[in-house]
């Protein structure tokens, strides 16, 4: 059977190159305009902009530096700022910018860039996993000590894709602690972490620790393409370099929008907290009433649960697409998770329960055809 998550393994170059099978799987079915769309790993918020003057224009003038509002955003100086188009190509700079040629231990389930780029800039990588529970998955400190006494570098996305959940507290300290042990430098990919009011981000913890982010997931701005990674000046500088040779400059276009949305930024993440107190109890009672065990994460637009029994990817392209529901199949992240659906809650209300109902009759189909 055709497997969608990522893989790791020896650097590849041309055919050997892997695909993000999820996107091949998730595209079609996206475009496909299913009425009920329990798909979105993003907030969906209705964006309305002002026309920009000459928006296209060189934007680049005497005092203007690009990183300003990231570096305000986070409270550190503009030279420990770099920034990318999206949080993506963040990835692949900082894997660039950070390496010094080791293994590189990727963390699954994964957001196939994040464990996979690091092959095509010509590294060995090697699968450290979370593990499923009821609440944050956990890790297993014995696999992974094995495998950061062996890597230079560490992929993670601390709010795990799938799940939304991040590492216990106990995790993340033992995480940050082993990795200063083995001088592992930590790419933490932060995308979901705006939603996330206590969140502390992971370049904080040290200079071996880098943080990435974007205006992709939390304020509803994909289109766009920026993101950022925060890190020493020294690994910034190499991000420069890297940048500059691999993508030239910022576009001026991106730039100006970011900064006329710049003072906005509240109203998605406050738009979240909305969306949750609406759509999640939904959600939660409609899974009782299922017999499925789920605990929201207390953070985010998106969770997982394992319906026992279904293989939810059949699911989703059979009754699913008759029914004119999309959600995300387990498979998408990692071996093992054929029977785990990612549902997002980033909808308005009223779409969202008409879709809950919809879920709710695919999956008691689904039970009862087995
Ligand atoms: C963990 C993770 N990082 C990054 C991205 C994409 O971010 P961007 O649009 O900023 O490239 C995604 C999108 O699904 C994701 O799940």
């Amino acid at each position: 059977m055709e497997e969608f998550h990522p893989t790791a393994g020896k650097p590849a170059k041309g055919s050997d190159i892997p695909p993000v099978s999820y996107l091949k799987w998730y595209i079609p079915r996206l475009k496909e305009m299913r009425p009920h769309n329990l798909s979105f790993s993003g907030l969906q918020f209705p964006w309305e902009l002002e026309t920009i003057e000459g928006i296209w224009k060189e934007h680049r003038g005497p005092g203007v530096d690009d990183r300003e509002m990231v570096s305000e955003i986070y409270g550190v100086e503009p030279e420990n700022v770099h920034l990318c188009h999206g949080a993506t190509q963040a990835i692949n700079i900082a894997i660039a910018a950070a390496s010094r040629g080791g293994k590189v231990a990727v963390e699954m389930p994964s957001y196939g860039p994040l464990s996979q780029s690091a092959r095509i800039l010509g590294l060995e990588t090697i699968v450290v996993r979370r593990k499923p529970t009821n609440t944050a998955w956990i890790i297993d400190r014995e696999e992974w000590e094995e495998v950061l006494s062996k890597v230079d570098l560490l992929m993670i996305c601390p709010q795990l894709n799938p799940v939304g959940w991040s590492y216990t507290k106990e995790d993340r300290a033992w995480i940050i602690d082993k990795c200063k042990k083995y001088d592992v430098r930590i790419i933490s990919d932060e995308v979901y972490s705006g939603a996330d009011k206590d969140w502390i981000p992971m370049f904080r913890e040290g200079e071996n620790c880098i943080s990435i982010s974007s205006l992709t997931k939390i304020h509803g701005l994909g289109q766009l393409r920026y993101g950022w990674m925060i890190a020493s000046k020294e690994i910034i500088a190499n991000a420069e370099n890297t940048f500059h040779n691999m993508a030239g400059i910022m576009s001026s276009p991106v730039i100006r929008i970011a900064n006329q949305v710049k003072d906005r930024l509240n109203e998605p993440v406050e738009l979240i907290e909305h969306y949750r107190k609406m759509n999640l109890p939904l959600l939660q009672e409609s899974l009782d009433r299922l017999g499925i065990e789920w605990t929201p994460p207390p953070y985010g637009v998106f969770g997982a649960f394992k319906i026992p029994g279904i293989n939810t990817m059949e699911m989703i392209d059979t009754i699913g697409k008759e029914h004119g529901l999309l959600a995300v199949p387990g498979s998408m992240f990692d071996s093992g998770l054929e029977e785990w659906l990612r549902v997002g809650w980033s909808i308005d209300p009223d779409s969202f329960s008409e879709a809950v109902v919809v879920l709710e009759q695919v999956i008691s189909q689904a039970m009862n055809i087995t």
